[in-house]
């Protein structure tokens, strides 16, 4: 299985410009995480909504970003409930992303619990004993990156700055949605 997949997006270092200024406000009131419709990047990062426009193959879910404060971590979890997980994303690193990971974990079904353990209380399943958890992969996400949010993952930031992704997700269905080259055009990427 893959757990992500770095795509080669040729301006994407104007692209993290665009967002980097476009977040200054937010970045200030050291939030853990905002949501923007779509649309929002239309006018703050149009080059960016043209990327995705251009590629994508299903709807926009959602359009969250993550901060990780320095020396700090977001502990191995899966994205939704155990019986309905979130199952991929396109993340784009915008701030101090050098030098922290996503890492994958092999983690037994019944150790893990569903409940309201997301930022602000949305659904989310964590981990009962972290004993029983063994990494699989790991990766810096130092470009756009699609990633398996269905598979216990978590982020280590042990840099002394904060980290800042923006993570994509597409519409999907019980049968459709899980696979990378589902919801976007990235043969050529
Ligand atoms: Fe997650």
């Amino acid at each position: 299985m893959l757990f992500y997949k770095k795509l080669n997006v040729k301006n994407f270092d104007l692209i993290r410009d665009e967002l980097e200024r476009a977040t200054t406000d937010e970045v200030s009131k050291s939030l853990r995480f905002w949501d923007v419709p779509f649309n929002w990047f239309k006018d703050n990062s149009p080059l960016l909504y043209e990327f995705i426009e251009s590629h994508k193959k299903m709807p926009i879910r959602l359009c969250r970003f993550y901060l990780t404060p320095k020396q700090n971590v977001l502990i191995p979890h899966i994205d939704g409930l155990t019986n309905n997980r979130s199952p991929i994303g396109l993340n784009i690193p915008i701030i101090g992303y050098e030098n922290t990971t996503m890492d994958w974990y092999d983690c037994p079904d019944d150790n893990l619990i569903d409940g309201n353990y997301g930022f602000n209380k949305i659904t989310a399943s964590i981990v009962i004993d972290f004993t029983k958890l063994r990494q699989i992969d790991t990766t810096i996400i130092d470009c756009p990156t699609f990633v398996r949010t269905d598979i216990v993952h978590g982020i280590k930031n042990y840099n002394s700055s904060l980290r800042l992704v923006l993570s994509i997700r597409f519409s999907y269905t019980a049968t459709f949605g899980k696979q990378f080259e589902d919801v976007m055009n990235i043969a050529e990427l």
